[in-house]
């Protein structure tokens, strides 16, 4: 019963027949109605944090990141069968339910692939998964649960699709940098990173005045007036981890040192503008009265992944000048 309805709405979903917001809501209700007995606990790894089982499990009403990220892969499995008759998949941190593919695996089965690794840290996300595989009908021949931590997993195989939204804004606090890194070492030649590309921007805004999700205010113009491409993190590339930059001292009252993302999720897919909690804006820096207005920006690896911004004294470093 469970499995019919979400082939029906995956199939809606990816004819466009429904819009995002309404099939995540029913997605969640699918899902919650298999064991809601989800908890809070967070995982504290050596590259980052891994949310609770009940927050990974929110994660399916972020609604355009569901919807974008379910048609991407979708796209990405079409593009690669044309080249090869049987995929191998690896989905990195998939939660409760692997939101991104398992309705794609309830619709169209398993008998196009050759095998599906999931691996999950948080054992209660783990045991829920596995759950749900039971209950949606799936044949698990090919699919494999694997409940570790990526960073130190280790497999024989290389993947024609790897999947990973191990991410929060800005690539703070969870480790989509250290995912990624390692990630793309599994990949078989020609194979695809979803996301494809996770674009980095800083910029001068005001907080209270740049619409965030989900409070509604995805249609305020964003009221950040300057802004710069700092890098890409994507299957080739990495973004630069410091950078000195240098802000123009009329433009500093009352704004903050901005960043965000745009995420790419596959060709046509990608997130922007407050569009999901991935692309809301953080703010590092906002002291500009105190000090003169060059910064070096940092990005710091490890349990606590993050950005930090400190003065550049005088006579020291180069700056990247924002417009
Ligand atoms: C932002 S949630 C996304 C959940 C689901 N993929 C989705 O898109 O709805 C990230 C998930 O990655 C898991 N995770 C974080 N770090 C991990 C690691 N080092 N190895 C495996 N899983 C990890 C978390 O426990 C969490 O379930």
């Amino acid at each position: 019963m469970r499995a019919a309805e979400l082939r029906s709405l995956t199939e809606q979903l990816l004819s466009h027949e429904v819009e995002s917001g309404a099939y995540a809501s029913s997605l969640a209700r699918v899902f919650s109605s298999i064991d809601p007995a989800l908890d809070f606990d967070e995982i504290f790894t050596p590259a980052g944090t891994a949310i609770s089982s009940f927050d990974a499990g929110l994660c399916v009403q972020d609604a355009a990141r569901t919807a974008k990220f379910t048609r991407g892969i979708h796209a990405a499995m079409r593009d690669l069968w044309q080249t090869r008759p049987k995929l191998r998949i690896l989905y990195i941190g998939t939660g409760p339910y692997a939101t991104l593919l398992m309705p794609l695996l309830v619709m169209g089965g398993t008998s196009a692939l050759e095998r599906v690794d999931l691996v999950e840290v948080n054992p209660s996300s783990a045991r829920m998964l596995q759950t749900c595989l039971d209950l949606l009908e799936l044949d698990q021949r090919r699919i494999h649960l694997y409940a570790a931590d990526f960073m130190s997993w280790e497999t024989p195989h290389r993947y024609d699709l790897i999947i990973c939204e191990v991410m929060a804004a800005a690539l703070v606090r969870e480790p989509q940098m250290a995912v990624v890194k390692k990630a793309r070492g599994l990949l078989s030649p020609g194979g695809v990173l979803i996301p494809e590309r996770i674009s980095l921007f800083w910029g001068l805004s005001n907080q209270n005045r740049e619409p965030r999700w989900p409070s509604g205010m995805s249609r305020v113009p964003p009221a950040r007036y300057q802004w710069t491409h700092l890098g890409d993190l994507s299957a080739a590339e990495t973004p630069p981890t410091t950078v000195e930059l240098e802000v123009k001292r009329a433009h500093c009252e009352g704004q903050e040192l901005t960043l965000f993302t745009e995420v790419q999720v596959y060709g046509e897919e990608v997130l922007q503008d407050a569009e999901s909690m991935i692309v809301n804006t953080v703010c590092v820096f906002s002291d500009f009265r105190a000090y003169p207005c060059r910064l070096r920006l940092h990005y710091v690896e490890g349990p606590r992944p993050g950005w930090t911004a400190e003065p550049i004294r005088s006579g020291e470093g180069n700056c990247l000048r924002g417009k």
